[in-house]
């Protein structure tokens, strides 16, 4: 049996995939949760015959907050602690606010910015008391400017962001540390699920392999890192709100994200 257990969200695609790989590889055992079973359970069949470890599947929707008391009491009952956690479910959309009454941008809120404040909350209670533990939060490039056009999804993102620098300073001298990954455009599920696969702009970026994200997510945190921005474009990105005007910025924000007319 392993020494420490991580406990991965979205672990059933992309980038919470292979971060959950990357865990295994390391010998730690594995919660993973998300709510297609079938594709998790598969996972944990593959990660503990090839690394002999042991993998939790915990199926949940995360738009439900009480499906985060039921993981953390069963996880309890089982007295299996989590060293590792990693917020990394999330969902987007893109497309004017106000062009339907559909409700995606809520579960955005609920799962980007409500689980993984819950999740945190209630594993990071535990972290402390222990004097151990590393949290991992993925938030995203769209964190650092408004994004119109998806601008819950932005706000959701730099909700992440400004959360994860907060903590990470109050848990400073704890043991526990706080490290935020905001990739840019990876290659995963997400844009086809969110929509967001013709945004022109992202086509202009460099899209790394939800791999390569989730080596360096997970080497970030190891380090104890606080926010991580993957490669020099994505970096020089990050940095424009401290260089442009925000009007400036804006503008070209919405020109650059707005949905051509079909
Ligand atoms: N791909 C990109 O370009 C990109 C860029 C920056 C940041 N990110 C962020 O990276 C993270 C991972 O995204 P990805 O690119 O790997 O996309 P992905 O392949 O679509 O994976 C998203 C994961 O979130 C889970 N999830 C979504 N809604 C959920 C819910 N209600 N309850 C439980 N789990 C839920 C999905 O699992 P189920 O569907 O099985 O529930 C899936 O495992 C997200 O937070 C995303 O915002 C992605």
């Amino acid at each position: 049996m392993a020494l420490t257990t991580a406990l991965v969200t979205g672990a059933s695609s992309g980038i919470g995939y292979e971060i959950s790989k990357v865990l295994a590889e390391e010998g730690h055992d594995l919660v993973l949760v998300a709510r297609r079973e079938e594709r998790l359970k598969q996972l944990a069949q593959y990660l503990e015959k090839d690394f002999n470890i042991q993998v939790t599947v915990m199926a949940a929707d995360l738009t439900r907050i009480s499906e985060i008391d039921r993981i953390f009491d069963t996880l309890k009952e089982q007295g299996i602690p989590v060293d590792i956690l990693v917020n990394n479910a999330g969902l987007g959309s893109w497309g004017p606010l106000t062009a339907d009454d559909k409700n995606t941008e809520i579960q955005q809120i609920q799962v980007n910015v409500l689980a993984t404040t819950y999740m945190t909350k209630k594993f990071a209670v535990d972290m402390v008391r222990r004097g151990l533990g590393k949290i991992l939060n993925i938030a995203s490039l769209s964190g650092f400017t408004p994004w119109p056009y998806m601008a819950v999804y932005g706000a959701t993102k730099a909700y992440i962001i400004e959360f994860s620098e907060a903590l990470r300073a109050e848990l400073k001298g704890t043991g526990v540390s706080v490290t935020v990954s905001c990739p840019g455009p990876t290659a995963s599920e997400f844009h086809q699920i969110s929509g967001t696969a013709d945004v022109g702009f992202l086509r202009l970026m460099p899209v790394l392999g939800s791999a390569q994200v989730a080596r360096a997510s997970v080497a970030a945190m190891h380090k104890r890192k606080g926010v991580v921005v993957h490669g020099w474009l994505n970096l020089a990105y990050s940095l424009l709100p401290r260089i442009m005007p925000r009007n400036w910025l804006l503008r070209v924000m919405k020109l650059i994200l707005k949905p051509r007319r079909r």
